[in-house]
């Protein structure tokens, strides 16, 4: 049975003749199958949602990362109510904002220092203001094919784009050193700053994970040559570990970025460096009409504090790894073979040696059509609302979903499957 979508579909109707696209961005309809899948959510609890039909989905992807705790966790929200009913927006900062910067000062290890914005990318490209400021010099170095924001200097669209914007960007391979290395030493002197996130999640592809000593060789050219080292830990920071991602995967960086997790979808974003960026840090202009909001704020507290008290991470972890082997036991059950890649708490299937992700397509829409929402080209996020009788129910949709997927005849074509839209592009 197709799913009813008639309210989804009258919104974005509307929605085309005042916003321009509809939906833009990562929320998209042009990314999955036409009619596939809800445009337009009514409310939330816990690891559900339902959308504006009325459609009840179990949540696999977790308002693409910024909901860790479940929606509408009871603590944040009681923590963000407490908040709002002293003041959100004021003339001055709260004194919540005091105690985030120290709560992750003390969380994150290297950490001398906190700021704070709304969105991941206020963050990625303050950063590297800050390491431009700190050296002096201009050249940036980021992973092919790694999202890093919006901002001109690493946004994946090209519209509005002049040469200039990326003139000092150069891309390296991920988990390449040789690659790493060439770019190091071609612009040596002029390398103001390295970004990576701590695994590469590009849309489109599976996850990699780091090689081991990877990002340890990174660190260890980056001090040789005096480059900041910037983790962009926006979408995996506090899933992974609660002292950031650096510690899940074993090495330092000089400055790291948060957001996604950190307030249980309370917007708000933080970078945190080493004592000798603070100097840099407080000549480079920063602020924004709302970024010092108190609610996300108190959110944010309570958000960190939940997770460490309720071990959510190992939690999340143990989830995602049942789901995973759950996953590979009914695609093969069907005769087929997938890759769950990334870390279990932010899994990402694709189906072996198909590079085109027709077949994802297809398995994303007909899990959607029975009650769980998941993304056919981003990777998922586990919640620690999530329970173990949720990923039975997932399962049991899966092994549906794939013995419709079994029945699909391949596409030949080495193209984006029939839906996929061309107007985001990886450099
Ligand atoms: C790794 C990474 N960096 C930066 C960003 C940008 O964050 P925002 O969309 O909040 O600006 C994202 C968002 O998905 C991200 O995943």
């Amino acid at each position: 049975m197709p799913l009813h979508l008639a309210h989804s579909r009258q919104l974005f109707e509307r929605a085309r003749q005042v916003i321009p696209g509809g939906i833009y961005g990562h929320a998209t309809p042009a990314l999955v199958v036409p009619g596939a899948s809800p445009c337009y959510a009514h409310q939330a609890e816990g690891a559900r949602y339902w959308d504006v039909d009325g459609n009840e989905f179990i949540d696999l992807m977790c308002a693409y990362g910024p909901v860790v705790l479940g929606y509408r966790h009871p603590g944040v929200e009681a923590a963000a109510q407490r908040q709002a009913a002293l003041g959100d927006c004021l003339n001055h900062p709260a004194a919540v904002m005091v105690e985030l910067a120290e709560r992750l000062v003390s969380l994150v290890d290297f950490a001398a220092w906190a700021v704070f914005g709304k969105n991941g990318s206020d963050m990625t490209t303050w950063c590297i203001q800050v390491a431009r400021e700190h050296t002096r010099r201009k050249k940036i170095l980021c992973v092919e094919g790694a999202y890093h924001g919006v901002d001109a200097w690493c946004t994946p669209g090209h519209g509005g784009l002049i040469e200039e914007d990326r003139a000092h960007v150069h891309r390296f391979r991920w988990n390449d050193e040789a690659s790493f290395d060439a770019a190091v030493t071609r612009y040596a002197d002029e390398v103001a700053a390295v970004v990576v996130t701590p695994y590469h999640h590009p849309l489109f592809a599976p996850s990699e994970m780091p090689a081991p000593g990877y990002l340890a060789h990174i660190q260890a050219r980056c001090a040789r040559h005096g480059i900041v080292f910037i983790l962009d830990d926006i979408r995996a920071g506090f899933r992974l570990h609660m002292g950031g991602s650096h510690r899940y995967f074993g090495f330092e960086p000089d400055m790291s970025c948060f957001s996604k997790a950190m307030a249980n979808g309370y917007p708000i974003a933080a970078a945190v460096g080493k004592p000798h960026l603070r100097r840099a840090s407080e000549r480079v202009f920063l602020t924004g009409s709302y970024w010092n909001s108190a609610v996300p704020m108190a959110a944010a507290l309570e958000t960190l504090a939940t997770l460490e008290r309720e071990g959510a991470i190992a939690g999340m972890e143990r989830t995602g790894r049942a789901l995973a082997a759950g996953l590979r036991e009914q695609a093969g059950r069907h005769g087929l073979e997938v890759e769950v890649s990334g870390p279990p708490a932010c899994p990402f299937l694709t189906f072996r040696d198909e590079r085109n992700l027709y077949r994802n397509q297809h398995f994303a829409a007909e899990c959607v059509r029975r009650g769980v929402f998941l993304h056919p080209h981003h990777n998922w996020f586990i919640s620690a609302a999530l329970t173990a009788s949720d990923v039975e129910r997932i399962l049991d949709i899966a092994g549906a979903a794939f013995e419709c997927v079994a029945r699909v005849p391949r596409s030949g074509s080495a193209g984006p499957a029939p839906g996929v839209m061309g107007t985001l592009s990886q450099e």
